[in-house]
């Protein structure tokens, strides 16, 4: 017994060790050794063009290949799956193409080695906040290679038909707006809005962007949680009353990334929340999309003018458990290179995490929709950063999709979620 709990204790010393040179998987900094080939674990590729990036290094680095090792869509999905490779030490993974909620939580479990900032030599070009997201306890554990933030996706052709020259800048507006429309025999079968509502972490994402944009929190400057508000009240009802009067239409309920941007493509809605990579794929005219040249982008609509983004992104880290560590760091500093960046937001329009790229004047000519992007992700929130995200989005989750099916009522939904989150977050 004595021994035993003596080992636990030692085990909890070294778990909370700040400097990740504690024993687990041998994540001691600086240790980013061995060279040979690797794999790159991430979820579904949905942008079609990560492949071609992995060429771009494969072709140069012809003994230290990058495998691509592709996981399901959605995000909670994806990281079960480094979850439980990480428990079993698997060195399966060597580069985690990890959302950027879940830093703190695999940092703080030693699943992923810390990296010296000075091994990744353009850390000081990438913006700060997508930097910050990399960060725990002050220590780098990964270097962002995507941002994202979200955006207002409208049909400006039926917009201005109905005689409305600009996109609205807040819900109320959005819903007048889209009452005006209804009256267009092309709207007849749309529907106003949609995000994302299924249970998982883009619900988390929406549910955090109403609350956010209404003048709420769900856990304040000290990190410390405070939905039980008047304000976030307003944020999730905006939600349920759109699911009940039908400017949402029910079919939403099921909706990730994907079924939304099917949904918006199909012309079945006049607005749709959603992140840059749906940019490139609604605008393709290859008669896969029935909206290319009739929409445009801008900011999330608020309570009294322009909404509230949660920062959303991807941070390549180094599983723990990796062999070819040196490998690793260079390809990870190879995808978050300008030139890497840049390929890529030129077929994509994913977010990039380069300052500069935002300003460039080729692409700001070519993508209309970096400046409101730029806008939306530097006045971005990030999702609560604390070491079990899981059970705190999952708590988030449960919460709002019970209020949006009308299983709770929201003030209820609030308080309860209020409740369980003070017994998660307790530092
Ligand atoms: C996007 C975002 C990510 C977010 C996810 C939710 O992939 O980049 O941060 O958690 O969507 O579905």
């Amino acid at each position: 017994m004595a021994v035993a709990s003596s080992l636990a204790l030692l085990a909890t010393a070294c778990g909370s060790g700040d400097d990740g040179s504690s024993s687990g998987g041998g994540s001691s900094a600086g240790a980013l050794e061995g060279r040979g080939p690797i794999t790159l674990a991430g979820g579904k590729d949905t942008s079609g063009n990560l492949q071609n990036q992995l060429n771009a290094w494969n072709a140069q680095h012809p003994n230290e290949k990058v495998e691509l090792k592709e996981l399901p869509e959605d995000a909670d999905a994806q990281r079960q799956q480094m979850v439980q490779n990480a428990q079993n030490k698997s060195d399966a993974f060597s580069v985690l193409n990890m959302d950027v909620v879940w830093t703190s939580e695999f940092a703080a479990n030693q699943w992923i080695t810390q990296i010296p900032e000075d091994k990744v030599p353009d850390l000081g070009k990438l913006i700060p906040a997508t930097v910050d997201t990399a960060k725990y306890r002050d220590k780098l554990y990964g270097v962002p290679i995507t941002s994202d933030g979200g955006l207002l996706y409208y049909r400006k052709d039926l917009l201005t038909k109905a005689g409305i020259a600009e996109a609205p800048k807040t819900w109320d507006e959005m819903l007048a707006d889209c009452q005006k429309v209804a009256a267009l025999p092309e709207a007849k079968g749309m529907s106003c809005y949609a995000g994302q509502f299924e249970k998982y972490e883009g619900l988390t994402v929406n549910f955090s962007e109403a609350v956010n944009s209404a003048g709420g929190v769900i856990v304040d400057k000290d990190g410390k949680p405070n939905v039980n508000t008047p304000e976030a009240l307003a944020g999730l009802q905006e939600l349920t009353n759109g699911f009940k009067t039908g400017a949402i239409p029910k079919a939403a309920i099921t909706y990730k990334e994907e079924e939304s941007r099917r949904a918006f493509q199909e012309g079945k809605l006049l607005f749709l929340r959603n992140w840059p990579y749906v940019y490139a794929k609604a605008e393709a005219t290859d008669g896969s999309s029935k909206v290319a040249g009739k929409f445009a982008v801008a900011p999330l609509p608020g309570k009294t003018g322009p909404g509230v983004s949660s920062l959303g992104g991807h941070d390549y880290a180094i599983s723990a458990f990796a062999k070819n560590k040196a490998t690793a760091i260079d390809f990870i500093n190879f995808m978050a290179s300008e030139a890497r960046q840049k390929a890529n937001i030129e077929k994509t329009s994913q977010a990039p995490t380069w300052a500069s790229l935002y300003d460039d004047p080729t692409l700001t000519k070519q993508f209309p929709y970096l400046a409101p992007l730029k806008a939306s992700i530097l006045a971005a929130q990030p999702r609560p950063k604390v070491v079990k995200y899981g059970d705190v989005t999952a708590a988030i989750q449960q919460a709002a999709y019970d209020a949006l099916s009308g299983k709770t009522q929201p003030q209820q939904a609030l308080s309860d979620l209020q409740t369980k989150l003070q017994s998660l977050i307790t530092q």
